[in-house]
């Protein structure tokens, strides 16, 4: 063996080791649809890259308009189906020039066969995925590797709209985290006062204890609808607008979403978070927001929203650091309760896909939990 390969190959082994390739389960959920981009990115004859769950994905539009994904790697030799080009109907690759139908994945074309050749050029496909536009976004159905699509898929979740006329924004971030820790992050009530203190939201000062109803949903958990706490500004501001009663809903289901639905007489607001797993150590929030309240112009949500997602990013950059030594962690009651009931929902839809058993929900019925914030 070369002094050149043996040392390729002990690199490999090294790098192998530290990402821990090979061995480890980097615990994501399969079978679910997750956000890859944004619907404005993928335009014309563009092929755009994107990573959902350490795959890497080929996104484009074809002539007539519709999203594909494939798996950004040819069947042939293994480049990167993104590195070649579209012609609006097919991906040809760099390489050798094999096309592929950008809907299907299947070879239409391997430009080196001869007419003596007998390869069945049709049975050759490219890795895809099942993908749609919803809410401004292109979402990816990511089945498990090797196993066959379900014959039936859910729809793609939908923001909740309450009238015609309203606006919508997006707004996202990335984080350097496991997809575990940017969910708990995202669902964590104890964490407002201390990182996300700020003029308009709410003070320190300002905690105080609260009970709040959940109840168990299919897939998750539903904090049953309520009146806002009195210490958040925009809620009191609502209220004092329409002189009708305000009052929130928020769900979790697996395996990211985090819907918000505030309602008070005529006026609503209603967004969604999800936290898309992109590899084992990075995630992404994508957060979009709708509503129909005449005084909130989309530039100061967005202002506030950015501050907002920030904030959170910051301190998870800053746990990162921490989490890099791997400490013991804990979670305590009633705070992390929702943290706890999120990796039993997750452990038990693991469970039960294994086992074809009906998936055990971690709640029984509705439950109160109390703690400050
Ligand atoms: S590697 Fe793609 S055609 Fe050969
Ligand atoms: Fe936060």
């Amino acid at each position: 063996m070369s002094e050149a390969v043996r040392t390729m190959m002990q690199m490999n082994a090294e790098v192998a080791q530290e990402t821990g390739a090979a061995t480890a389960d980097p615990g994501f959920l399969w079978d679910f649809w997750y956000p890859a981009a944004r619907s404005a990115e993928i335009r014309g004859q563009k092929l755009v890259t994107a990573m959902l769950l350490e795959v890497p994905l080929v996104l484009g539009r074809t002539s007539e308009g519709k999203v594909f994904a494939m798996r950004d790697s040819c069947p042939h030799r293994g480049i990167p189906l993104s590195y070649g080009r579209l012609d609006g109907k097919v991906v040809e690759c760099c390489y050798h020039g094999w096309q592929f139908d950008a809907c299907s994945g299947q070879c239409v074309e391997i430009p080196s066969l001869s007419s003596q050749d007998k390869l069945k050029v049709d049975r050759i496909f490219a890795g895809h995925f099942p993908c749609e536009e919803r809410d401004g976004y292109v979402w990816v159905y990511m089945n498990n590797p090797g196993t066959r699509l379900p014959e039936t898929i859910p729809a793609v979740p939908a923001l909740t709209i309450f009238s015609d006329k309203y606006k919508i924004t997006h707004l996202s971030c990335e984080l350097p985290s496991h997809i575990d820790h940017g969910i708990i992050g995202l669902m964590d009530p104890a964490h407002g006062p201390f990182v996300h203190q700020s003029w308009f939201w709410r003070k320190r000062a300002s905690i105080h204890e609260k009970a709040k109803q959940f109840e168990p949903i299919p897939n998750g958990f539903r904090m049953s609808p309520h009146s806002p706490s009195t210490n958040s500004a925009p809620y009191q501001l609502l209220k004092k607008i329409t002189g009708k009663p305000v009052t929130t809903t928020i769900d979790f289901v697996l395996p990211n979403l985090r819907t918000e639905i505030d309602q008070s007489g005529q006026m609503w607001f209603s967004s969604r978070a999800t936290v898309t797993p992109v590899r084992r150590d990075l995630c992404r929030i994508d957060f979009v927001a709708a509503w129909n309240l005449f005084f909130l112009p989309v530039w100061i949500f967005r202002m506030f929203g950015k501050t907002f997602l920030r904030q959170d990013q910051e301190t998870m950059i800053q746990q990162a650091e921490g989490l890099k030594h791997n400490p013991r962690l804990m979670l305590i009651d009633d705070a992390d309760r929702p943290a706890k009931w999120y990796f039993a929902l997750k452990a038990n839809l693991i469970e039960s896909r294994r086992t074809g058993a009906p998936m055990v929900h971690p709640m029984s019925g509705p439950v109160t939990l109390r703690w400050r914030s």
